[in-house]
């Protein structure tokens, strides 16, 4: 698919990987929808991004929120020709603590807006997807989803973050095969430690020997790479159904 002219929905687009990748479609051409609970932030970068970007309030687990935000952009910018997942929450819990089990409500909240959300998205833009006119390669539209390398090394502590990356790890193969008849790509991306706000929250020295555990580049992952990953799956028409690690090749330990 070609970027320049085409429009996406990109959900976490206020901030890190999610607006790295809205920064990269638009200098290339294409238009985009802010999708996020960040405002603030969301609005700033819509406006920082002009024409080509509108920002509207969403929380992914809410599908009249998501609707909303496919129609308005669906109807800014002439149609969508795909969605990026960025939209995600992490949280550090052990099974066991010393304040006893770990909650089900903060399990279920993070496989909720990281799972249930990204699914969400992919349902809801389906139906839009399928009515576009096939470009020369029969494609009518791609979805690109947010998983993490805590998928397949979850970490002490990730217990709720790991199931919900896993969830979206495991589901790309059969969202591929729902979708093949439609002319709709499904990838995802494993992520491993980006340099974005959620890493932020980490003092300076734990993020630096984060990144000295990368074998090569030894360094966080910049968010532009991330954009730029998305860029190539958008463009490739033979990638579809697959989760691809950027990771500089880590693998994580237990802690
Ligand atoms: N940064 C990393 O090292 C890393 C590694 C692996 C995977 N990831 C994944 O990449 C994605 C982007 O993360 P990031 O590092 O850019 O983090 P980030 O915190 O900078 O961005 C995440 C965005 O998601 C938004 N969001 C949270 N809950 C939402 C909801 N319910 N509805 C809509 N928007 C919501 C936030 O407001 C924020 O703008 C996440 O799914 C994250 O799990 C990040």
């Amino acid at each position: 698919m070609t970027i320049d002219g085409a429009a996406f929905l990109i959900t976490g687009g206020a901030s890190g990987l999610g607006a790295a990748a809205a920064t990269h479609l638009v200098d290339h051409g294409a238009s985009v929808v802010l999708a996020d609970v960040n405002t603030e932030d969301g609005e700033a970068h819509a406006k920082a991004l002009g024409q080509q970007a509108i920002f509207v309030e969403t929380d992914v687990t809410e599908a009249a929120q998501v609707q909303q935000a496919i129609d308005l952009g669906s109807t800014t910018f002439g149609g969508l020709n795909g969605a990026l997942s960025c939209a995600g929450v992490v949280l550090a819990r052990r099974t066991l603590s010393k304040h006893g089990a770990h909650d089900l409500e903060s399990f279920s909240r993070v496989v909720q807006i990281n799972l249930m959300g990204t699914f969400n998205v992919a349902r809801l833009m389906a139906p839009l997807l399928a009515e576009n006119e096939p470009n020369d390669e029969s494609e009518r539209g791609v979805l690109v989803n947010v998983a993490s390398i805590a998928a397949f090394d979850g970490q002490i502590g990730q217990a709720a973050y790991a199931a919900s990356k896993g969830g979206i790890v495991s589901m790309t193969l059969p969202l591929a095969r729902d979708l093949a008849q439609n002319g709709i790509r499904v990838m995802a991306v494993a992520p491993g430690i980006f340099d974005t706000p959620m890493m932020a929250s980490l003092p300076d020295d734990a993020r630096e020997s984060l990144g000295q555990q990368v074998p090569f580049p030894s360094r966080l992952g910049h968010p532009a790479e991330f954009a730029q990953l998305a860029s190539a799956i958008i463009t490739n028409p033979m990638l579809n159904g697959e989760v691809i690690r950027l990771d500089g090749a880590i693998r994580m330990g237990p802690r």
